[in-house]
């Protein structure tokens, strides 16, 4: 049967109108609303991790950032390096659950390097975090700090890249 130009537009709309009548089953996504439509960054906490005299060169210390369940580590490296924060510019923090599979990394202090046990990845702290070797393709997300030199306290207020295992940094 050949359709006129006509009968097949009269067609075409029904089964569109049918299309609409059966509508979706599924559950609408929550959209954000007023200020965070649109938005690409997420509202961080800010949260003193300590004091910058405090650390020790080559020594990590763990804290967990932006929640609790987001171990990091901060390091004072020594010398100046990018993104450092303290009156050096020599500390840095970085999550440390490898962007491969989310084991935790481990610093090694002789190396200078965080080492992941699971599959060997490496990553350098001292490079924003870069990934240096192994399975991993994504480098550390890096803690950003801000201090503040008259209390001397380091507060962090963002992390730079997704945690492991994460669809959003903060829920
Ligand atoms: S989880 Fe770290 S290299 Fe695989």
């Amino acid at each position: 049967m050949k359709l006129s130009r006509r009968n097949f537009l009269k067609l075409s709309g029904s089964a569109a109108g049918s299309a609409s009548v059966v509508g979706w089953a599924g559950t609408a996504v929550a959209q954000p609303d007023g200020e965070a439509a649109g938005r690409a960054t997420l509202d961080y906490p800010r949260e003193e991790i300590g004091r910058a005299g405090d650390l020790t060169t080559g020594e990590a210390v763990s804290f967990t950032y932006p929640d609790g369940s987001s171990p990091c580590a901060v390091i004072k490296t020594g010398e100046p390096v990018p993104g450092g924060a303290g009156p050096d510019g020599d500390i840095v923090a970085y999550s440390v659950l490898c962007t491969h599979m989310g084991c935790p990394v481990s610093y090694d202090r002789q190396a200078g390097v965080f080492k992941c046990p699971c599959h060997f990845s490496i990553f350098d702290p001292h490079r924003l975090g870069q990934q240096v070797s192994g399975q991993a393709t994504v480098d550390l997300p890096r803690i950003e700090l801000e201090y503040n030199e008259s209390t001397d306290t380091l507060t962090a207020v963002s992390v730079l890249g997704l945690i492991a295992g994460r669809q959003a940094n903060v829920l």
